[in-house]
Order: C-alpha cells, then sequence, then structure tokens
C-alpha cells in the first residue's frame, strides 16, 4: 500500500554558507514553482548556521527544513551543544536524530537518541530518526536484529500518539557517501518491512502503518524511482544528488510523474 504523500529531503551535511544557502533555496524554489505539496513533502536539513538564512528564505514556502542534531536538555553546560529551546528559535519542522556519522564520529548512542527523540517531540519538532546497520553487521546477516534494537531503544517509553509525528529514515552505513553502494531495492525492501513491522510490535499496526520511512544511502537521479516503487518506501532522503538544487529538482519531477 502506498501511503498519499511521498517524502523527499537532503541532509546537507558540513556543507554551504549563509550565501550558498540563499542561492540553493532561491534556485529550487524556482525549479520546484509547479510542485503540488499535497503529493509530495520536501526538506532540507542545512547546518545550523545556517537556519536563520533558511527560515527568512522560506517563510511563505511549504518547503520544511530541520536542524541536524540537537542536545537533549534545554540548557546547561553542555559546550559546543545547541538546545531544542534554542532551535525553536528557528522554527523548525524536523529534527534529525542518529545519522551514522554522528554515532562513528562522536559516540552518538541509541540511548542518547531515546532522549532526544523525547525532548524533540515536547518541542513538536518531528524527528527524523536514522537508523543501519554496518557493513559488519550485513556480512554477519544480523542487518534485522541491529534495526530492530535501534528502533526499541530509541522509542522506548516514547507515547503512541506522538509516532503521527515521527519519521523513520533507513540509512545503512555502507550505503552513505563516497564510499557508499546504494542497498538494492530488495534488500532495501526486506528491511523497510522489519521496521515497519517493529513500529507494528512496540504499538500496533494502525501506528505503523502511519510512519513515514525513508531510504538513504547513495540515492541519485538514476536510481531513486527504484527504491520508490517498493512497498514501504514512502520517501528518500538524499546526500550528494541533492546538493545542487537542479539535480534535488529533478528527482523530485521524476518522482511526481511516475508515482503521484
Ligand atoms: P549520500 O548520503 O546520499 O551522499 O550517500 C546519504 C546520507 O548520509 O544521508
Amino acid at each position: 500500500m502506498r501511503m498519499k504523500k511521498i517524502y523527499l529531503g537532503t541532509n546537507w551535511k558540513m556543507h554551504k554558507n549563509s550565501a550558498d544557502t540563499k542561492l540553493y533555496l532561491q534556485t529550487l524554489n524556482e525549479y520546484i514553482i509547479d510542485v503540488d505539496f499535497e503529493k509530495v513533502a520536501i526538506f532540507v536539513i542545512p547546518p545550523y548556521t545556517s537556519l536563520s538564512t533558511v527560515k527568512k528564505a522560506l517563510k511563505n514556502s511549504k518547503l520544511l527544513y530541520g536542524a541536524q542534531n540537537m542536545h537533549w536538555q534545554d540548557e546547561g553546560a553542555f559546550t559546543g551543544e545547541i538546545s531544542p529551546r534554542m532551535l525553536k528559535d528557528f522554527d523548525i519542522d524536523l529534527i534529525e536524530l542518529g545519522h551514522s556519522e554522528r554515532r562513528q564520529y562522536y559516540n552518538e548512542n541509541d540511548i542518547d537518541l531515546n532522549r532526544k527523540v523525547k525532548a524533540a517531540l515536547k518541542y513538536n519538532f518531528t524527528p527524523l530518526i536514522c537508523v543501519g546497520e554496518k557493513e559488519e553487521d550485513k556480512k554477519y546477516g544480523i542487518g534485522p536484529e541491529v534495526i530492530r534494537k535501534q528502533l526499541k531503544i530509541i522509542l522506548h517509553g516514547v507515547d503512541g500518539n506522538a509516532l503521527a509525528n515521527l519519521w523513520i529514515a533507513y540509512e545503512p552505513v555502507w550505503a552513505i557517501g563516497e564510499d557508499g553502494k546504494p542497498a538494492t531495492p530488495d534488500y532495501v525492501k526486506m528491511i523497510h518491512g522489519i521496521i515497519r513491522d517493529t513500529i507494528g510490535e512496540l504499538y500496533n499496526e494502525e501506528i505503523a502503518k502511519e510512519v513515514p520511512i525513508l531510504y538513504g544511502g547513495s540515492v541519485n537521479e538514476n536510481n531513486a524511482y527504484l527504491f520508490l516503487r517498493e512497498e514501504n518506501v514512502n520517501g528518500l532522503f538524499i546526500g550528494r544528488a541533492a546538493w545542487e538544487p537542479k539535480s534535488f529538482s529533478r528527482i523530485i519531477h521524476q518522482t511526481i510523474e511516475t508515482f503521484c
């Protein structure tokens, strides 16, 4: 069953200053002027330093935006961290949590992510929770177990009603970035099914079927549709192939022509 809406977005990682941001959004808006936002949700996740530029640029826009990480506390002695209360100033819609680069380089773990999800929901941000197994996990055939474990910890104690305002991105670590190889559509379908089932077990089927599950990892113009046509793939979370507005807009238009 296909959800009504398709979700297409990009995490900019540590790219683009304010001037780049302004230009990107201006150009993207021109390319997608005809897009029906009832059919697709489009989002950008810039670095913190671009958030005020994004807020201004998207004031009357239906494009959604968010931040790449946050602390779970409102304030405190946590040098270098940004709190949900601070992010509220920028009217963000989304908060990306648990990207594998944060797990790998900054030791972020599922217990921290559980705290962050709860804090995000308290502030009415939509958590975009990234889960994904490492190459080694895949080699030993334990990808499904890793994903289930991540979800069970990250969603521990999260109220079922909150799931209406929560998205999941499946991002296998081995598929991300320059050295990554995209997962096969069959494999993505299998893991997305496991994600849906796990949420169903933790809550119930009704709740599970409403949660958007996005795939991310070396998505580009040529392979985007191969993922989107699979069951339980409700959208794409794109890195490199969406850092140029033109190529992002091509993926958006292609998706609308093929699936909407
Ligand atoms: P990529 O990044 O599309 O450049 O592989 C995906 C991600 O890290 O979310």
